[in-house]
């Protein structure tokens, strides 16, 4: 990220930042859109702080790590600001409520009400961030995790039935771990192989007899989409 964010004024020449202190959210989007989309609503000297502290991270600054590392992915992100996909249909986010899988009663004393979310529990919530393709809505375009494509044209097309939530968070009661292949658990189901081996010698030409082995493996990939992707 520190990286990318130093190529705004050293390669994007057209990108308007001369410098570090011309950094606005808006120049960050294209990365922070999936990585941490509350830098959106960053003042510009909250983006250029993030900026200096990004780079700083980067040359070992412990300090600055760990600011850096609470900008993070946190229950809001996904309990309120992708908790709505279809908004002409489902109207806009209340910034005072929290969205779950039901209405009612929220304990919090901040955010006392809870609201369904239509999405949470689909495909379409996680590939808000998992990505199809290219961003083309920046002007210059990004393209980073695809695994929502993936899903949408290769699994579901081959009579794939199970939606993102189920492989990484209902099943095996894995929850909020969310996790992918750094869980023993996920590895085991993400792939069927089978390996047969035959050797035997093969006499190329008299006197000349040349071990040789037939090896076929077959490998059946089980997950909802391509791997390795994100
Ligand atoms: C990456 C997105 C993501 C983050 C971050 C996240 N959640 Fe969730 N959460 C979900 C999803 C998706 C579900 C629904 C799972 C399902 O459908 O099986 C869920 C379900 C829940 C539920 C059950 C909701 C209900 O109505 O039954 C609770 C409670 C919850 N999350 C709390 C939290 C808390 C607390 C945090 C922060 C520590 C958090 N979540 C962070 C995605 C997230
Ligand atoms: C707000 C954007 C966002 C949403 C929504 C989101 N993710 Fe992610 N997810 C990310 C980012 C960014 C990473 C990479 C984090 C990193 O390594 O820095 C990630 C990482 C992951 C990983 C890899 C974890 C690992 O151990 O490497 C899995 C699996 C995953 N997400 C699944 C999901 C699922 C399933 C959902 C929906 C329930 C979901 N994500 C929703 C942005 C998101
Ligand atoms: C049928 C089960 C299944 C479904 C559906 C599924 N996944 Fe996965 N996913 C897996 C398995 C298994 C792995 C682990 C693959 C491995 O070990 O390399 C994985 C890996 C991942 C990874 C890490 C891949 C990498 O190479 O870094 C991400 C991110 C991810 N899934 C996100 C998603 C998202 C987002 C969706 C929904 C659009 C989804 N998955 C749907 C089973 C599934
Ligand atoms: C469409 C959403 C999206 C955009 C835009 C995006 N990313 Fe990502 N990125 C993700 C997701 C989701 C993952 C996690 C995939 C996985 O774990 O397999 C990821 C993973 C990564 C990783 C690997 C992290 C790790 O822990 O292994 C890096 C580095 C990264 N992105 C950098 C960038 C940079 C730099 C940009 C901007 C040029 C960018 N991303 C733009 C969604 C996005």
């Amino acid at each position: 990220m520190a990286g990318t964010v130093e190529s705004l004024w050293k390669e994007f020449k057209y990108s308007g930042v001369k410098s570090i202190n011309d950094i606005t959210a808006d120049k960050l989007m294209f990365c922070m859109k999936c990585h941490a989309p509350q830098v959106q609503y960053l003042e510009p000297s909250g983006a250029k702080e993030l900026a200096e502290l990004l780079i700083k991270a980067r040359n070992g600054d412990e300090e600055a790590w760990k600011k850096v590392e609470q900008v993070n992915i946190n229950c809001l992100i996904c309990h309120q600001e992708k908790a709505i996909v279809h908004k002409w249909l489902d109207g806009d986010i209340d910034r005072n409520a929290i969205y779950g899988k039901k209405e009612g009663a929220h304990f919090d004393a901040k955010y006392k009400v809870l609201k369904k979310s239509p999405v949470i529990g689909s495909a379409v919530f996680c590939g808000q961030c998992h990505g199809t393709g290219p961003n083309f809505e920046f002007p210059e375009p990004s393209q980073c995790a695809t695994a929502y494509g993936s899903y949408l044209h290769a699994y579901i097309p081959s009579g794939g039935t199970k939606v993102c939530q189920d492989c990484h968070m209902r099943e095996d009661n894995l929850g909020h771990k969310i996790p992918a292949y750094r869980d023993e658990r996920m590895v085991k189901k993400a792939l069927d192989y089978s390996v047969e081996a035959m050797g035997y010698y093969y006499l190329h030409k008299p006197g000349d007899l040349r071990p040789t082995v037939r090896v076929v493996v077959k490998m059946k990939n089980k997950a909802g989409h391509r791997i390795p992707d994100g």
